[in-house]
């Protein structure tokens, strides 16, 4: 009897360990159903806020490449107000010559750091990087809204930067080479604002460009790489492209390789430390341009008061990709506007838009 009670007890036992054993998988697949649909949830929430996926530095369509580096990027995804949308899943795929190739992808805070290993890149191959969120694929032609191309030529020593890439640039008649550097300096990378403003001013009808028979020049600030000021020169203006000194040599090497020398030159200048400079002896500065500089508070804060010391200023042109809450446009703007109220608003390229301000 004893003997069949402890073996009893023993199934009993048994039974109620499997009975535990179940709750608990039933609990623990409860807790992945219970994550699953808040993810769906997200998505799908993220879906009705018409996700766009924003490549900070966009992935270059084509490159050869003469370093073992990877291809790094960022993205983050906001909503159709440019508002950060932090709760998404985001998938990131990568192809080099059409074959998947790895990319490795790290959520840093608001944003995803990708990186393509080097292995696989042949002298010239072309390298394209795509993003999925909540269904919806992104791609960096469409971001950057032109037809690109980087070729990586050179990159050596310990403090060079990852690699360097010459984007060839078409907007209508205007042809641009643009050498990056993809370092950490913010200036030696071409902006989406600074590919913005460059396509707007190839479109711009000709009686609304500086004229230089008349001395009249343009200043830009915060140049980065050029685009805007060497597709003014393309256009047969004049005038200085400015930046803090770190980008100079970069500016130079573009404004020689794409022959506009006689027309503009490479100065350094930093908006928030230096004065404004008296080097425009060749004319007056009548008009100012800038691609997302407003990203810096300092830059942004300087602004008026260059502004206020350039008087034959009469139009600013600046492209902005806007920075989701905290975004300084509409407060830039609204500090000049007692001199220099709106004249017109271009959206170019889904966050970024050009606004000409006029001179009253
Ligand atoms: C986001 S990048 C844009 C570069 C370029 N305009 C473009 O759109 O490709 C910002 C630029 O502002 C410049 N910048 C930041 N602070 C500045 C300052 N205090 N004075 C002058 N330029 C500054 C950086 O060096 C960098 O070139």
């Amino acid at each position: 009897m004893a003997a069949m009670d402890a073996e009893l007890e023993a199934r009993v036992l048994a039974a109620l360990a499997r009975a535990d054993a179940a709750e608990a998988s039933g609990a623990a697949a409860h807790a992945r159903a219970a994550a699953l649909q808040k993810r769906l949830d997200a998505n799908a929430h993220a879906a009705q806020r018409l996700l766009r996926v924003r490549f900070r530095r966009a992935p270059p369509a084509a490159i050869s490449i003469r370093r073992a580096t990877p291809v790094k990027w960022e993205l983050d995804v906001t909503d159709d107000q440019g508002t950060t949308v932090p709760a998404v899943d985001v998938e990131v795929r990568c192809r080099v010559d059409g074959a998947p190739h790895p990319v490795t992808t790290t959520r840093v805070k608001e944003r995803w750091l990708c990186s393509a290993p080097a292995a696989a890149f042949t002298d010239r191959c072309r390298v394209v990087a795509e993003a999925w969120v909540a269904g919806r694929r992104a791609g960096p032609l469409d971001v950057l809204g032109v037809a690109a191309e980087v070729r990586v030529v050179a990159g050596s020593g310990d403090d060079a930067p990852t690699f360097e890439a010459i984007r060839d640039l078409s907007f209508g008649d205007i042809q641009l080479e643009v050498v990056e550097e993809f370092g950490d300096a913010c200036g030696s990378h071409l902006w989406n604002a600074g590919l913005v403003l460059a396509s707007y001013i190839s479109t711009l009808d000709e009686t609304k460009l500086p004229d230089i028979s008349d001395g009249g020049l343009f200043v830009e600030v915060g140049s980065g790489v050029g685009a805007a000021s060497l597709a003014l020169a393309a256009r047969g203006c004049s005038g200085d492209v400015t930046d803090q000194g770190r980008v100079l040599a970069l500016l130079e090497r573009n404004i020689e390789r794409n022959g506009a020398g006689e027309l503009i030159r490479a100065v350094a200048w930093d908006v928030v430390r230096d004065e404004v400079p008296a080097w425009n002896v060749l004319g007056s500065w009548n008009v100012l341009v800038a691609a997302d500089v407003l990203y810096s508070a300092e830059a942004a804060a300087s602004l008026p008061g260059v502004v206020a010391a350039l008087p034959d200023l009469r139009e600013i042109w600046l492209a902005h990709t806007h920075r989701g809450a905290g975004d300084r446009l509409d407060a830039t703007i609204e500090a000049l506007s007692a001199t220099f109220p709106v004249a017109d608003v271009v959206e170019r390229v889904r966050d970024t838009r050009v606004v000409v301000l006029r001179r009253k």
